[in-house]
């Protein structure tokens, strides 16, 4: 009995050892397989984790490829770059014959390019001290400003003798030139209507009021006038010159240039005694601008008599008097305008050339202002196809 008992007792005891064995056995099994598991769920993860940093790699390196392509072809679509014999041969050898006018860079020829397009070329005789590098950047900043109401700059050329700059050409020559068909002296009558005026004094207020409102930073002509006005073959007006006194050396034989001061007569008071320059220097030339468009006279003309030499204080007493507007009027306009259209063209006008710049409008106040003026207009008008551009409204980033 004593060994029956024994060995039930034995068997008990291996029973459980082997038990806890054979449960030792499955922990450590399933250990194992935990961690292999667990290995290869990480090596999992880091595979999965280099493709995918792979791909975004190789989605990035693309669309690094994309931007830059649309950015160089953007800038070639932008702006061309033109060789000097190129130019040479389209001005017919910049032959004196080509001249079409001179200016404060220097000459501007008409030419032909070989696909027949006709364009204004700039041969700039001043810009020795600026470095090809920065006269590139500026002008290719400058040949992303689109916009109706401004000269396109169509491409340029440089190298180190020579820096040129190619525009669309403007069947009509510049405002200047139509204004004053004896040269600015008095006497000439202009052929330009009373609607066209109207027309061009907003086009280029619209082309003002884009570089003022509708470029970041903001850029301020600095040169705006007449002969900086251009007209394509349907009158439509177009700004010039934007932007381009910095393109010109601000010295010229030790002796502060025109360019910086602007051109006599179109001068903001506050930028010709300090030199601070805002977007209302711009309003108080564009306002000049007005004036000879509403009286026919050049801002400064020293062979009229005295207390009429200079337009803005010969006027500017008498735009804000309804009786006195029509002694300014250009007797060129007899029987063309209404005299309700004429005051209010003359108070605008009083407006931007006060003397305070503060008190001056905004561009986009004068558009406002213009805009039903010319809605009004007869329909008969010469001005009628619309050019094709990007909307103005867009937003442009320079810097
Ligand atoms: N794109 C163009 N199409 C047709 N004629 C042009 C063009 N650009 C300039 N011109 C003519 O050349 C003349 C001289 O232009 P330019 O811009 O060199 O001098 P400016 O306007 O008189 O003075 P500034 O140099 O101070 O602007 C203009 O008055 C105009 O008659
Ligand atoms: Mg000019």
């Amino acid at each position: 009995m004593k060994k029956l008992h024994r060995k039930l007792l034995e068997k008990e005891v291996y029973g459980d050892s082997r038990r806890a064995g054979v449960v030792l056995l499955v922990i450590f099994v399933l250990a194992v397989l935990a961690v292999v598991s667990l290995l290869v769920a990480l090596s999992y993860y880091c595979y999965i984790r280099s493709r995918v940093s792979k791909r975004s790699r190789d989605q990035k390196m693309k669309d690094e490829k994309v931007g830059s392509a649309s950015v160089k072809s953007g800038t070639e679509k932008g702006i061309q770059v033109y060789t000097y014999k190129q130019l040479y041969s389209a001005t017919n050898g910049f032959s004196s014959g080509n001249i079409i006018g001179h200016g404060g860079f220097g000459s501007v020829y008409r030419g032909v390019l070989p696909d027949g397009r006709r364009i204004a070329v700039k041969l700039m005789d001043r810009s020795g001290k600026q470095g090809e590098e920065e006269f590139t950047m500026e002008v290719e900043l400058l040949s992303r400003l689109r916009s109706p109401y401004l000269l396109g700059l169509l491409g340029h050329c440089s190298d180190n003798e020579h820096k040129l700059l190619v525009y669309e050409y403007m069947a009509n020559g510049s405002l200047q030139e139509l204004l004053y068909l004896d040269n600015g002296s008095n006497g000439g009558a202009s052929k330009l209507e009373w609607e066209t005026r109207l027309r061009i004094a907003l086009d280029a207020a619209k082309g003002l009021e884009y570089l003022h409102e509708h470029v970041n930073p903001p850029i301020i002509h600095r040169d705006f006038k007449s002969s900086n006005i251009l007209l394509d073959k349907n009158f439509h007006a177009k700004v010039s010159d934007f932007g381009l006194a910095k393109l010109g050396s601000e010295k010229a034989g030790g002796h502060v240039s025109t360019r910086v001061l602007g051109t006599q007569g179109y001068v903001a008071p506050e930028y010709a005694l300090t030199g601070h320059l805002t977007t209302k220097s711009d309003v108080y030339s564009y306002g000049v601008v007005l004036l000879e468009l509403l009286t026919g006279r050049v801002p400064v003309d020293m062979k009229r008599p005295p207390g009429e030499c200079v337009l803005v204080s010969w006027a500017l007493p008498r735009l804000t008097d309804r009786e006195k507007v029509i002694e300014i009027m250009d007797p060129a306009l007899e029987g063309q305008y209404s005299m309700k259209d004429a005051i209010q063209v003359a108070a605008i006008a009083a407006m931007c050339v006060q003397a305070e710049g503060d008190y001056r409008p905004l561009m986009a106040d004068v558009v406002q202002s213009l805009l039903p003026l010319v809605k009004h207009l007869r329909s008969s008008s010469k001005v009628t196809s619309c050019p094709t551009y990007p909307p103005t409204g867009e937003h442009v980033n320079v810097g």
